[in-house]
């Protein structure tokens, strides 16, 4: 799960997916990263914690940390929250697998109304941090039909 900053979307996807395949028993590693990084080592920003807390998940122990072609081979599927992300992972590819690893998080959601997770950092209240739990919430449940 990749987004700009690795302390908004991406650790919400993270928890999201984590706590879904616990609860299932697969045997999945789930991880999360930032395509910068400017706030490397830190912990989710506080309304990413709240938002998810409320919904009985934690993630406070998440490690903001910046992607690395190296992700590239490790990981089977990379999901980027929006199109700079796309763009930025993409430019970190160095073999065709590569590429096709990579893909937008809506992707799975065909018929939502936005393509992209927006950025809920600016925001000045949680509602943005909301939108982004539900829409990732209905995504997850998609990753996980289709490779469960
Ligand atoms: P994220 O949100 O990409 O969902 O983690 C952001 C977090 C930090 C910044 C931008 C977006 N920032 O500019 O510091």
């Amino acid at each position: 799960m990749v987004c700009l900053g690795n302390i908004c979307r991406s650790p919400m996807a993270h928890g999201l997916l984590q706590h879904k395949v616990e609860k299932l028993g697969l045997d999945w590693e789930v991880d999360s990263a930032g395509t910068g990084n400017w706030h490397v080592g830190e912990r989710p920003d506080k309304r990413a914690m709240a938002t998810m807390k409320a919904k009985g998940i934690d993630i406070s122990y998440q490690n903001a940390r910046q992607i690395t072609t190296a992700d590239l081979d490790e990981y089977d599927v990379i999901y980027v929250m929006d199109l700079s992300n796309l763009a930025n992972v993409q430019r970190l590819a160095t073999k065709p697998e590569h590429l096709q690893k990579i893909t937008l998080m809506m992707n799975e959601l065909p018929n939502a109304e936005l393509k992209e997770v927006p950025d809920p950092y600016f925001g000045t209240d949680n509602s943005g941090f909301e939108q982004v739990y539900t829409m990732l919430d209905k995504a997850t449940d998609k990753v996980i039909a289709k490779y469960s």
